[in-house]
C-alpha cells in the first residue's frame, strides 16, 4: 500500500453509520499515508443525478467540514474537491473513448439507479469517471465498501487495457475491506443504518436530539418487564454500547442486562455518556470550523493544488502515449 484514494459523497447528513463505518478508518488511514491518503469529495458524481446547484455547493461545503471534524487533517493528508481538479474529467474522457459500452451497461448499480431516475448519459459512465479518479494518483489501494468491488473492477480493466494498447502507465488498484467491516444498525431496530431509511442517528444531531430518538428505541423485545432479565446480544442498544462505551462499561451492562440488573432506561442513560463524549467534540469542532469558512476553502485550495500536480503529470503521460 503506497497511495490511496477514497472518494467522499458531498452530503452534510453524516450519521453514526458512516463515522464507524468508514470515516474512522479513513482518519486512520491518513494517519498512516499522510499526503498519499487521497481523499477526494467527489460532486462531478454528485451531479449524475437530479440536484439542486446551491445544496450541492453547501453539501460540498460540509462533507469537508464534517470529515475535518471527525479527524481528517487536511495538513496531514490530500482533501479536496473533485470539480477543482479538471484532470478527473479529461481522463475520464480518454477513458470512455477505450472502453466498450457494454462494460458500462452490466453494472450492477448503474442497473439499479436506471429502475428509480430517467437515465442520464453520467449515470452510465459513472463508473469510468471513478476509474480516472483513481487512476489519475495511480493509487494502488481503495477502501470501499461491497457495493463499489464491482467499479473497482472495472477500473482494473480499464488499467489492463489502456496498459496493453499503449504500454504501462497505470497500475491496477486493489480494493481493500476493512477486515472487521462494520455495520451499524438503524436506530428503528430494522437493520441498518441509512440515510434513505430515515433511521439514523446524525453525527452533528443534538445530544437531546439523540436521546429523544433512543429513549424509543426498540429493545430486547422478549423482556417485557423490568424484572425480565435481557439479551445483550439481542438489543440494538447494546450494539451501540460497543461502540460508545468503554470496555468495563459495556461489560457491565452486558452483564446486569442478562440478570435484570439495570432496565433499558438506565442501560440508554449510560449509552449517553459515550455519545456525548464521542460526538460533543466532533460538534464543538464543527462548530468551530463553521465559524471560520475560509479556513476550510483554503485547506481545499491547497489540497486540490496538491492534487493537481499528481494529476497532471499522469495527464501528461496519458496524452503523450494515445498521441495528443
Ligand atoms: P447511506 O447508506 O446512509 O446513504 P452511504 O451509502 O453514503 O450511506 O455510505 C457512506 C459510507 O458509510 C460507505 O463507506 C458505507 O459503507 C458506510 N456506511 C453507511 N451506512 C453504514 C452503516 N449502517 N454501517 C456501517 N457503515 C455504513
Ligand atoms: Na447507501
Amino acid at each position: 500500500m503506497t497511495r490511496a484514494f477514497s472518494g467522499i459523497q458531498p452530503t452534510g447528513d453524516i450519521h453514526i453509520g458512516n463515522y464507524f463505518g468508514a470515516m474512522q478508518n479513513y482518519v486512520k488511514l491518513g494517519r498512516q499515508l499522510g499526503k498519499q491518503a487521497i481523499f477526494c469529495i467527489v460532486d462531478y458524481h454528485a451531479i449524475t443525478i437530479p440536484h439542486e446547484p446551491e445544496a450541492l455547493r453547501r453539501r460540498s461545503f460540509e462533507a469537508a467540514l464534517v470529515n475535518m471534524a471527525v479527524g481528517l487533517d487536511p495538513e496531514q493528508v490530500t482533501l479536496f474537491v473533485q470539480s477543482a481538479v479538471p484532470e478527473h474529467t479529461e481522463l475520464a474522457w480518454i477513458f470512455m473513448t477505450q472502453t466498450p459500452l457494454g462494460d458500462l451497461e452490466r453494472m450492477t448499480q448503474f442497473k439499479d439507479k436506471a429502475k428509480q431516475h430517467s437515465v442520464l448519459s453520467g449515470l452510465l459512465t459513472y463508473p469510468v469517471l471513478m476509474a480516472a479518479d483513481i487512476l489519475a494518483y495511480k493509487a494502488d489501494t481503495i477502501p470501499v465498501g461491497e457495493d463499489q468491488v464491482q467499479h473497482i473492477e472495472l477500473t482494473r480493466e480499464i488499467a489492463r487495457r489502456f496498459n496493453g494498447r499503449f504500454g504501462e502507465i497505470f497500475p491496477e488498484p486493489r480494493a481493500v475491506h476493512a477486515k472487521d467491516a462494520l455495520r451499524v444498525p438503524g436506530v428503528d431496530g430494522q437493520g441498518k443504518m441509512s440515510k434513505s431509511k430515515g433511521n439514523t442517528l446524525g453525527i452533528l444531531e443534538e445530544v437531546g436530539e439523540i436521546w429523544s430518538k433512543l429513549r424509543v428505541a426498540p429493545t430486547d423485545p422478549a423482556r417485557l418487564r423490568r424484572t425480565d432479565p435481557g439479551d445483550p446480544h439481542r438489543c440494538l442498544i447494546f450494539d451501540y454500547h460497543r461502540l460508545f462505551s468503554d470496555p468495563a462499561l459495556t461489560a457491565m451492562v452486558e452483564t446486569e442486562c442478562a440478570r435484570a440488573g439495570i432496565g433499558c432506561v438506565d442501560c440508554k442513560k449510560f449509552l449517553m455518556r459515550g455519545v456525548e463524549r464521542t460526538l460533543v467534540p466532533i460538534q464543538d469542532r464543527a462548530a468551530e470550523l463553521r465559524r471560520q469558512p475560509d479556513a476550510v476553502l483554503t485547506a481545499l485550495e491547497t489540497g486540490a493544488r496538491e492534487a493537481r500536480a499528481l494529476a497532471r503529470q499522469t495527464l501528461e503521460e496519458t496524452r503523450e502515449a494515445i498521441g495528443l
